[in-house]
């Protein structure tokens, strides 16, 4: 099993875990007994770096890992998030991030989850309203307090990683990342380097599209989030799907699938790295497990690097 250091507190984690929100939301529905027999394998083969949200369900996600993580909560990473507030019947209430609110999340996902510590706690979304100085500094009380091991923040820019990591050390950044989704290269990524802090890239198969499993709206249910999103729209489906038949080409001659091509791109980056594919399913779990055996020849390596420059139709959100 191949292991990455994230960040200057010590946080180590294996390259490949497992992201649970599709299991709860969004992406259509799931059966918990499936669920939990997925989170059970990846608790065996030490797929144990599992990222939820409290937001996730609303509040559900958390439910289900608390069900997962009985008599296994030591083996496991457990990565959750605050931030976006939802109401029970999943209404969106804003962004927060003030100093009573982090703290008042934190209960609330430990109470939900059953464990007295969180091990990377997450600031989900920047609240605008907010200092960046004020949500760290109640977050690394929270790390005083023994509640958390290690701070990361999704999505946010480089000025805001560096004003965050003064308060406290920030360890990992989560923020979407995959052959088609590559905009923190620019700036974002060199500032992760300059401050020693780790990655852990979401929807690193492009929820899912870069699977080549996605080739129609008609192959998400109805009420699927994604059928909002505007990579999925009719027309960016239509053009983007090419981008989905490279990856299968290059799977084909190398012999593996097309998620373990878009997940060993993105592990052979060279950054500490942790990719956080989502599933519901054991075989896929199994398949992209297997992904971080994969190597990528390098004349391949140059075609998926110059994928993006063919265009991506439509915005990530
Ligand atoms: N911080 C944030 O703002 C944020 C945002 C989005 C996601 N995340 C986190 O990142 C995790 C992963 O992202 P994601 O779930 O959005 O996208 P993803 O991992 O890119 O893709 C998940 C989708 O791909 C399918 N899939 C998984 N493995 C597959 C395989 N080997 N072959 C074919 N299809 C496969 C899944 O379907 P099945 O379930 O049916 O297998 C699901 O529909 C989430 O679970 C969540 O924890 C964080």
């Amino acid at each position: 099993m191949k292991k990455t250091k994230l960040g200057s507190q010590g946080l180590e984690v294996p390259v490949i875990g497992l992201g649970c929100m599709g299991m709860s939301d969004f992406y259509g529905s799931s059966s918990e007994n499936e669920n939990l027999k997925v989170l059970d394998h990846a608790a065996e083969i030490g797929c144990s770096f599992w990222d939820t949200a409290d937001m996730y369900g609303p509040f559900t996600n958390e439910a289900l890992l608390s069900k997962a993580l009985k008599g296994k909560r030591d083996k496991i990473t457990l990565a959750t998030k605050f931030g976006v507030s939802r109401g029970e019947d999943g209404s969106w209430k804003g962004i927060k991030g003030n100093k009573e609110y982090v703290k008042a999340s934190c209960e609330a996902s430990l109470k939900r989850l059953g464990t007295d510590h969180i091990d990377v706690y997450y600031q989900h979304r920047l609240d605008v309203d907010t200092p960046i100085e004020e949500t760290v500094s109640a977050m690394a009380d929270l790390v005083k307090e023994g509640k958390v091991r290690y701070l990361g923040l999704c999505e946010v820019d480089s000025e805001t990683l560096t004003r965050a990591n003064k308060v406290h050390p920030i360890s990992v950044l989560q923020t979407e990342y995959s052959l088609w989704s590559r905009e923190v290269e620019n700036e974002v990524i060199p500032t992760l380097r300059e401050l020693n802090i780790g990655f852990v890239a979401y929807s690193p198969l492009g929820r899912g599209f870069l699977s080549g499993a996605i080739r129609s709206r008609a192959d998400l249910e109805p009420g699927d989030w994604r059928l909002e999103n505007p990579r999925f729209s009719e027309e960016a489906i239509a053009k983007n799907v090419r981008l989905a038949d490279l990856v299968a080409e290059m799977a084909k001659d190398l012999r593996v699938s097309p998620a373990q091509v878009a997940l060993a791109w993105l592990l052979s980056r060279d950054l500490p790295l942790a990719a956080i594919p989502g599933t519901r399913k054991i075989h896929r779990l199994d398949e992209n497990w297997a992904a971080q055996e994969v190597a990528i020849p390098v004349q391949s390596m140059e075609s998926l690097n110059s994928l993006l420059q063919q265009g991506v139709v439509g915005d990530r959100y």
